[in-house]
């Protein structure tokens, strides 16, 4: 045995053996958790009243995770046996004398294997990867409460910031009304990018990769996937409704023109990639798309790669959650929080953990994931239009008689010579089926010369 966050014997209060954890993936986070667990051992073991020791890691890339747990012989506090290294995951998972499974390989292919394989031979599962929870949640947590096991999750929404901890436990009391995140910080980076130096995406998207802030396919970034896997997983644990990433509603950022960054912020807006997931009286709300928010907001000025939750509890009012949503230790501070967890409820009666979504398995809602088309927000709309008398009163007629009112109306002033301009227009709350017949009939008016620009405005009042 080997490795880290010492023996039982300093603290007296425990007299129970080092929990072993299987560590699978050692990539950039579970280097990360490696450094983490090593530096703070003395602390951890304190809170968790007994050790934690990476028994077991488990990467093809065996000689990367040899050289890693190499580097941290001088750092065994236990018996100073070896860390097990293995290009053999599933040997790790079936392994009797690992407690613990941290899954750190991601996607939805291996990695489903190993964790119900694992869950299968009784371990418990830390896992960071989002995109197997929001789309296999439902089966995963079934079978862990099968076993009596359990599934924490922390590191997989918004990083290193304590996201799950608040909406599952201290924010316990409260019907939650609404949930708002920038709960992806490339496409934050991208966005902070286009608004300070007014370029386009896609140049922004260039340097981003050259400073390797985005990764070389960052599709699932910047089409607002990733975002709604983590959304996906917020919306389940703020109304006790099993996750149904299928059902969100999924827009990116990569059609958003400098130009409607510019004009949001002339009107008092900067314009996010959100992930909002709302409680309404027939159903939920579970979107991810570019999104205006008042500047005045603090969460509109969460800049660069940061990421910040909003959730508006009934009791509490509003909180937001601010940090770091990716990285090495921030996102190993969330797993090794779970460790913790997973610790100190080893022995606990699996009926009195805190439940893995939040709410008791048999007391889930079935309220069901709303349509877009149903969604209610306010929108900002801007039409390239004949510079010519009466179209914008031909516009608000059909504003009006859709029911849908003005907020704020903004005409450029036409160049010089130009026989066409640009008018912004910003309503107030409708149903976005309203908002798509009244633009169907504005883009067929003769001097509506091409498609409306359509981007979603929230007040997060
Ligand atoms: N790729 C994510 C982001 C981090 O840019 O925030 C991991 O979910």
């Amino acid at each position: 045995m080997t490795v880290f966050a010492g023996g039982a014997s300093a603290f007296g209060a425990s007299r129970l053996g080092p929990v072993r954890v299987g560590l699978l993936g050692i990539g950039t986070v579970g280097a990360g958790t490696f450094n983490v667990l090593a530096r703070n051992q003395h602390e951890i073991t304190r809170r968790a009243g007994r050790g934690i020791e990476i028994a077991a890691v488990a990467d093809l890339d065996i000689a990367r995770a040899r050289e890693l747990v190499a580097a941290h012989k001088g750092d065994a506090v236990n018996n100073g046996d070896p860390v097990r290294v293995t290009d053999d995951a599933l040997s790790v998972v079936r392994d009797p004398s690992i407690d613990v499974v941290v899954e750190l390989i991601g996607g939805y292919g291996i990695a489903l294997k190993l964790v119900l394989e694992a869950i299968a031979h009784g371990k418990h599962v830390v896992t960071a990867n989002k995109a197997l929870l929001a789309v296999h949640g439902n089966e995963i947590f079934a079978a862990a409460r099968e076993k009596g096991v359990m599934v924490a999750f922390e590191a997989a929404v918004a990083g290193g910031i304590p996201i799950i901890k608040a909406l599952r436990e201290g924010l316990t009391a409260n019907r939650i009304d609404w949930i708002a995140g920038i709960i992806n910080g490339t496409t934050n980076f991208i966005l902070s990018e286009m608004r300070d130096k007014g370029s386009s995406f896609e140049a922004v998207l260039k340097e981003a990769q050259q400073l390797g802030y985005a990764e070389a396919d960052p599709t699932f970034d910047i089409e607002g996937i990733d975002a709604a896997h983590k959304v996906t997983i917020m919306s389940a644990i703020a109304f006790g409704i099993p996750v149904q990433f299928e059902r969100a509603h999924v827009e990116g950022i990569s059609s958003l023109q400098a130009t409607d960054i510019r004009y949001a912020e002339q009107l008092g807006y900067r314009i996010k990639l959100l992930g909002i997931t709302r409680r309404r009286e027939h159903g939920i709300e579970l979107r991810v798309h570019p999104t205006l928010i008042p500047t005045r907001r603090l969460i509109a000025n969460v800049e660069g790669a940061m990421n910040a939750v909003w959730v508006k509890g009934d009791a509490v009012g509003h909180t937001m959650y601010y940090g770091k949503g990716a990285g090495a230790e921030p996102t190993a501070s969330a797993v090794i929080a779970d460790l913790v967890d997973v610790t100190r409820t080893l022995t606990v009666d699996p009926g009195n953990r805190v439940p893995h979504l939040a709410f008791q398995a048999d007391a889930m809602a079935d309220l069901p994931i709303l349509p877009i088309s149903e969604v209610e927000s306010a929108y900002y709309l801007r039409l390239r239009v004949a510079d010519e008398p009466g179209v914008l009163a031909d516009i608000t007629r059909i504003l009006a008689d859709a029911q849908i009112s003005i907020d704020a109306v903004l005409q450029r002033e036409p160049a010089e010579g130009e026989h066409q301009t640009d008018i912004i227009l910003l309503t107030h709350v409708t149903i976005e089926k309203q908002c798509d017949q009244a633009i169907a009939r504005i883009e067929a008016l003769p001097t509506v010369v091409s498609k409306a620009t359509r981007i979603r405005l929230e007040d997060l009042n």
